[in-house]
């Protein structure tokens, strides 16, 4: 335990992942943890989240699991509660829920736009709303949006993304939206942009699309769960404390070319 988050107590949304294999929020949680905050873990499934739970306080960690569905209002209210009724105090969202489907404006069904939009923008919004007043009770805070370079560059690909990568561009807006209204309050708002990395959200990729993914790295690797963890922790710290309404790409420099390589 380093202690860089040592005393805070971090919520992480979507925190146990959908497969065998280390998740981006699974990351998260266990760095936070290892860095010394109390951390409470949301997820739809109960069973995974336990499995987390178990992983962080066999390493010395304190986390609790909290179930349900984040894309519900009474849930993430609930969710806050539950937190604080915990912990004692509420210092760290990080918006982790997040998935993806595919289709061009013109291929796209309604029902996928929505739920894509939903699952994206209105869990992290809703949760936001929940801990913003538990945030302000504990003297301040850290909100961590996770956005996509698909977010800032779109997807390039044979289906599209025009939902996912609408989307994941509406949290860049709703990121700065909030570092401006609360800047004042001691709340920041920061958004991790997350580039090709290799976690159980892409293991249906077969072995040809990841290697054409990784080429188009400006620096010709895959990145893991953990390097989105370690720039979670640093936006959490207050080593962080004067950074707010910050777009931080982690892709290997990807978003610095700022178009998709052909
Ligand atoms: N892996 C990548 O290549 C990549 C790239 C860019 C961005 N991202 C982003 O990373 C985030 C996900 O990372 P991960 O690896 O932890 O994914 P994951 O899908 O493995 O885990 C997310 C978990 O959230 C849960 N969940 C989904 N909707 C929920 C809801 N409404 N309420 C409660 N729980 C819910 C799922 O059941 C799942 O267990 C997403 O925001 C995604 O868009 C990933």
């Amino acid at each position: 335990m380093a202690g860089r988050l040592k005393g805070k107590v971090a919520v992480v949304t979507g925190a146990a992942p959908r497969g065998e294999g280390v998740g981006n929020g699974m990351a998260v949680a266990i760095m936070f943890a290892r860095e010394g905050a109390k951390v409470v873990l949301v997820n739809r499934s109960v069973e995974r989240a336990e499995k987390l739970a178990k992983t962080i306080k066999d390493e010395g960690g304190e986390a609790s699991v909290f179930a349900g569905d984040v894309a519900r209002a009474d849930v993430c209210e609930a969710m806050a509660d539950f937190t604080v009724k915990t912990y004692g105090r509420l210092d760290i969202l990080h918006n982790n829920v997040g998935i993806g489907a595919p289709g061009t404006p013109e291929t796209v069904t309604l029902e996928n736009w929505n739920r894509v939009l939903e699952a994206n923008l209105t869990t992290t919004m809703l949760c936001t709303k929940s801990c913003l007043p538990r945030m302000k009770a504990s003297g301040g805070g850290s909100v961590i949006m996770v956005s996509s370079i698909a977010g800032a560059l779109g997807l390039m690909g044979s289906s599209g993304a025009v939902a996912y990568s609408t989307a994941k561009a509406g949290l860049h807006g709703f990121t700065q939206s909030v570092a401006a209204d609360y800047a004042t309050q001691n709340i920041r708002a920061n958004c991790i942009v997350v580039g090709s990395v290799h976690t159980p959200m892409v293991a249906h990729m077969g072995d040809e699309a990841r290697e054409r993914r990784r080429k188009m790295v400006p620096m010709q690797t895959e990145g893991t769960a953990w390097d989105i963890a370690y720039g979670a922790v640093y936006l959490a710290s207050d080593e962080s404390r004067w950074v707010t309404g910050l777009l931080l790409p982690i892709d290997g420099g990807l978003v610095a070319l700022r178009t998709w390589p052909r």
